[in-house]
């Protein structure tokens, strides 16, 4: 492991790309990442940053309370680093001692000698007085906080609470190399503690995350990394064994590899518009060793023109592009990011990816409807329009265990289940 100091300052550089930038947390992680080769190392930048933006607007307020004059712009790594400092102590509570000293070498590290007298006596202060609780979701942006308060008026609190913990890692189990049980034992021989999901074959949750490379067999594809709600998908899919299925928002391939996963002999058409992510859904697929039918092809599933040739599918799986909001427990940046004009481009999308993907789709076929969105017009308000200017689609009833009634679809909520927030609706067209 390194001093300690580097950690920090990449910590710091990310946050700050982060909060000052909008620049996506994922995005930033890909890159700084690599530079460390302690995967020590690695794990403490990703727990320090998702501990930060999961309560940015508590730790401004510290700072607020702490100093007499905001912090200049220039200094707006400065303050990353103190937020990096500051998640150290509270929640991540790693021995304060070396975590300020570590934290206070950041600050010469990153070419602030300077301001390293401040950086220790405010991390100081904050470890003899602790940091004030506050409002532990004051960053949410208020559009957001109205629109969930306005959806969801019995569970609003209940969505952001769920929405700022560190979630589980959930795996998928490739059942066509193993038991679960068996898989089970292959974790506990590696130290790593997994809790089987009863009501679903494949699924096992682990309170802690660890690295994938940590996983046995993750690299040959023996298991996935995918939260329940993604992996419920399949099955609120159900194509009809050897169907030609459409995933029309692929990438990266998750749910088009649990498809194969589960039924080798689907004839695949995964798309997606950015060539880039097209990449990830390939490497996916090798991963799990896929040696079925797919076409693979960057393209704009709404322009039909250009990708299909014209051959009715059986069953389209529509992972919508959406607003994230069922997932900011796992891109806390989300909040950052997210303005409210995009949700009304976002819901233009979708409306016209089902209109554009509905003639693709052959009479007695399914068309499911998915998002990681807990806003209703994103959901039953986008399927209840879609229904009503689509005279031959006809939603079907849903397992009762993906989540509440919502319209014509169900809706889960975050933490539900220990699974991300998701909607499912499952159109049919009526047969000729
Ligand atoms: C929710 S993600 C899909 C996740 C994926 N199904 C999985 O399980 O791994 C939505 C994807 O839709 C893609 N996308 C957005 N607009 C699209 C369009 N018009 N046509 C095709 N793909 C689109 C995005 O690039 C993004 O990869």
């Amino acid at each position: 492991m390194s001093s300690g100091a580097t950690p920090r300052a990449v910590a710091a550089r990310v946050i700050d790309a982060v909060l000052n930038r909008g620049r996506s947390l994922k995005a930033e992680l890909a890159q700084a990442l690599p530079s460390l080769p302690d995967p020590r190392d690695r794990a403490l930048v990703e727990a320090i940053c998702f501990a930060v933006l999961r309560q940015p607007a508590r730790y401004e307020a510290a700072l607020s309370a702490w100093v007499p004059r905001p912090l200049p712009r220039r200094d707006s790594e400065l303050k990353a680093l103190l937020f990096a400092g500051f998640a150290q102590l509270d929640p991540l509570a790693l021995p304060a001692h070396a975590a300020v000293a570590a934290t206070v070498e950041a600050a010469r590290a990153l070419g602030r000698k300077h301001q390293a007298g401040l950086v220790n006596a405010l991390l100081r202060r904050a470890q003899r007085e602790g940091i004030p609780a506050g409002d532990a979701h004051a960053h949410w942006p208020r559009w957001l906080r109205d629109r969930i308060a306005a959806d969801w008026p019995q569970d609003e609190r209940a969505v952001l609470d769920a929405s700022a913990i560190e979630p589980p890692m959930w795996l998928r189990v490739n059942l066509r190399r193993q038991t679960r049980e068996a898989y089970v034992a292959r974790l506990s021989e590696a130290g790593i503690v997994a809790h089987v999901e009863a009501e679903w074959p494949e699924a096992l949750r682990l309170d802690e995350a660890v690295p994938v490379a940590a996983l046995p067999g993750f690299a040959d594809g023996d298991v996935s990394v995918q939260d329940l709600s993604a992996q419920q998908v399949v099955q609120a899919l159900s194509p009809p064994h050897g169907a030609r299925v459409l995933d029309a928002c692929a990438a990266p391939g998750g749910k088009t590899a649990h498809l194969l996963e589960h039924d080798p002999s689907l004839r695949m058409t995964a798309l997606d518009v950015e060539a880039s992510r097209l990449e990830r859904v390939r490497a996916n697929l090798r991963r799990i060793g896929v040696v079925a039918d797919v076409t693979l092809e960057a393209a704009d599933a709404a322009d039909t023109r250009t990708w299909w040739d014209g051959v009715a599918f059986d069953a389209v799986l529509l992972d919508a592009p959406c607003s994230a909001t069922g997932i900011v427990r796992r891109q806390p940046d989300v909040l950052q990011h997210r303005r409210a004009s995009d949700l009304d481009s976002l819901i233009a999308t979708q409306a016209q990816l089902l209109d554009a993907l509905w003639p693709t789709l052959a009479p007695g076929g399914v068309l499911l409807y998915a998002t990681c969105s807990i806003l209703r017009a994103e959901n039953e308000a986008q399927i209840a329009a879609f229904l009503t200017r689509t005279p031959d689609a006809v939603a079907e009833p849903l397992d009762e265990r993906l989540g509440r009634i919502a319209g014509a679809g169900r809706q889960r909520l975050p933490g539900e289940q220990g699974a991300d927030g998701f909607y499912y609706a499952r159109l049919r067209k009526r047969p000729l």
